[in-house]
Formats: C-alpha cells, structure tokens, sequence
C-alpha cells in the first residue's frame, strides 16, 4: 500500500470536478483516507511549491493556486503514486490521454485541474504540508 497527496486546485472547485475527481480515484481502488478545503495564502502556497521556486512559471503558479479554496486529501491504494497520475494525465492538458482528468476539464498547464505526488518523499512532505496524523485515517476492508 502506497500513501499519495492529491489536490483539487482553484479551478477544479470552481468548475464543481470535486465529485468527480474523488470518483475516479475511488473506482479506480484508490481510497481517500484524509480531505479537507482550505484556502492557502500566497506564502503557503509558495512553501508548498518551494521546489519551483526558480522557474518561470512560479510566481504565476502560487498566484493561482491561492486564488479560490482547494481540496487536498490523501489516497491509499496499491501503487497509488503511479495510479494518481495515470489518472490525472500529463501536466500540460495539450499532452493528455484521452480518458484522463486533465484531457476531459484541463484548460492549461497551469489550470490543471488536479495535482498529485511525483515520488514517495515528495508524497510525505505533501501529506504532512496540509495534515497531521490524527487526520489521516484507516481504510478497513
Ligand atoms: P502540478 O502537478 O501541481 O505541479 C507543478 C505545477 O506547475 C504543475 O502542476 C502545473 O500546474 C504548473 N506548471 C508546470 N509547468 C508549467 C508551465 N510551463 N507554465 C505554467 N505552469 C506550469
């Protein structure tokens, strides 16, 4: 079993996809163990983001993401990582597979719609980002 972070982003919310994303995750056997909606400030935005802080696109990124509330929640599943992101599709909408989130809502590489982990350590930083441990909970069955 393999912990990830997800987040529905401003743009999500604001297109009513929190259902939806919560939907296909879980049909796909992945489960939400932790969620909540929170509206971040420009600073917790960019310590979320810490690892962009050079590029480009940074100051837009963390703009955006603190334009609107978000929901974060992490998912458990087997090879939940790789699942997610399958799930979610390329970054840029543009490059997505037919199926996936970013293809069928995405309007931009940066309106994405959805983030998700890229590796385990990053997985770790982003849950313990938005939640402690007596917000996370088991799964049972
Ligand atoms: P996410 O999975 O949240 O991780 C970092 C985010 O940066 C990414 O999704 C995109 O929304 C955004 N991003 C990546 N590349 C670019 C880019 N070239 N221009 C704008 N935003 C980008």
């Amino acid at each position: 079993m393999q912990r990830t972070l997800s987040i529905v982003k401003p743009d999500g919310v604001n297109k009513n996809l929190i259902g939806e994303v919560i939907r296909r995750f879980e049909k796909a056997g992945i489960g939400v163990i932790a969620l909540k909606m929170v509206h971040l400030t420009k600073k917790q935005a960019e310590g979320f983001y810490a690892v962009h802080r050079q590029r480009p696109f940074f100051d837009s990124l963390t703009t955006f993401m603190c334009s609107g509330p978000i929901v974060p929640m992490v998912l458990e599943g087997k090879d939940a990582i790789k699942k997610v992101r399958d799930i979610m599709g390329a970054t840029n909408p543009k490059d997505a597979a037919p199926g996936t989130i970013r293809k069928d809502f995405a309007d931009s590489i940066e309106s994405n719609i959805v983030h998700g982990s890229d590796g385990p350590d990053t997985a770790a930083f982003e849950i313990s980002y938005f939640f402690n441990a007596t917000e996370i909970f088991e799964l049972k069955g």
